[in-house]
């Protein structure tokens, strides 16, 4: 099988993440932060060194902030319910994903006003729009960093800067950049950080993060045992307890762990670089199929590993089919959970057949996968 489904889930994960996960399960697969024998000592050791290894990967200055959610969704229903309230003021990116969209959709229904950012043809948040439409009730912005459906990336320098100078906190989706491209939340100005282990990251499925910057309070979603304060009733006030009631997936986060190791050895410009020359090659070669129409920049440094076509007339999920059951290629067609980022795209109607490249891919599969598209495409 030709994996390019990456953005849905990378695979394969290195070696060392399938072996994490089995030796945590079977070795010392006790319960972090509670008991103080050994077993426990050790699983909440491990946590730890996520955490550290996430804050360094990401420019965090201190790990506590990180707080583990069971996915990116979670983070960021955590973020926004946590965060908002009724009068308060918000603006989006139109390429947001529906885990954003969702719980501001509901969070509307409470009181709390919603405003889309226009973007460029390709999916580029608009800078000026942003100055147009900041009230002085705006508490967030809050932009996927880069799209799930186009793979292009927005400017968060950019956007962090201009967020602090309209004084209003910056939250960033980075479902489809951490662990592949670069994150520094302290110069990119930003304030929350949502993210899931098991894409970019390279761990399992089941893992997410939040990073709650310096000065921002939130909510919590939901109370319990942390392992601390147990003598009282109320929830603690400190980072992480305060948001990670209940036991954690140690496992998964014993695989994340390797996974981010493997990430900071290898390099993050390496990473980049690796998807990138595989993102020219296929761009390159979608270009000289005819009835092939690509959607997102034709710009390498303004987009990430995700390349979303549509071939002529083509029912997107009849191709996904064809790709997966008679060339062995697995790709995600439809809409992609963003149903906001179609409609911005024009593609709400029809979908997108979506390619999305991991660092373990290779010329050799994208040579698989255009020799496909050409197939199907009748070129
Ligand atoms: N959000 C994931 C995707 O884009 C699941 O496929």
């Amino acid at each position: 099988m030709v994996y390019l489904d990456n953005a849905a889930t990378s695979w394969p994960k290195p070696e060392a993440v399938y072996r994490a996960v089995a030796e945590c399960v079977k070795e010392y697969g006790a319960n972090p932060g509670r008991s103080g024998h050994r077993m426990a000592m050790r699983a909440g050791e491990i946590i730890m060194e996520c955490r550290e290894n996430l804050a360094r990967l990401f420019g965090i200055p201190d790990p506590l902030r990180i707080v583990f959610t069971s996915n990116g969704t979670e983070a960021i229903n955590l973020a926004l319910k946590g965060l908002l309230a009724p009068g308060d003021h918000v603006l989006l990116s139109g390429m947001e994903h529906n885990a954003v969209a969702r719980p501001l959709k509901k969070l509307e229904s409470a009181g709390v006003e919603l405003s889309i950012v226009k973007t460029d043809p390709e999916g580029k948040a608009d800078g000026a729009d942003i100055a147009v439409k900041a009230r002085p009730n705006t508490k967030l912005l809050v932009v996927t960093h880069a799209s799930n459906v186009t793979g292009t990336v927005n400017d968060m320098d950019f956007l962090g800067r201009l967020a602090r100078e309209h004084n209003i906190a910056f939250m960033v989706d980075a479902a489809q950049t951490a662990g592949n491209t670069p994150i520094d939340v302290g110069g990119m100005h930003i304030d929350l950080l949502a993210f899931p282990g098991h894409k970019g990251l390279l761990g399992p499925q089941g893992t997410g993060c939040l990073y709650v910057g310096e000065g921002i309070t939130l909510d919590t979603l939901k109370e319990g045992g942390t392992g601390s304060l147990s003598e009282s009733l109320d929830q603690p006030d400190f980072l992480p307890d305060r948001y990670e009631s209940g036991t954690l997936n140690t496992p998964g986060i014993a695989g994340l762990n390797e996974g981010i190791k493997f990430i900071l050895e290898t390099g993050i410009g390496s990473i980049r670089e690796h998807e990138k020359q595989l993102v020219r090659y296929m761009l390159e070669g979608l270009k000289e199929i005819n009835k092939v129409k690509v959607y997102g920049s034709g710009d390498l440094e303004q987009r990430t590993g995700v390349i979303s076509i549509a071939i002529d007339q083509k029912d997107c999920h009849e191709v996904c089919a064809e790709l997966d059951e008679k060339y062995g290629v697995a790709v995600r067609g439809g809409l992609h959970c963003a149903c906001l980022a179609h409609e911005t795209l024009g593609t709400l109607r029809t979908g997108t057949i979506r390619f999305s490249i991991g660092y373990f891919n290779t010329i050799e599969d994208i040579n698989k996968a255009l020799a496909a598209v050409r197939a199907i495409a009748g070129a």
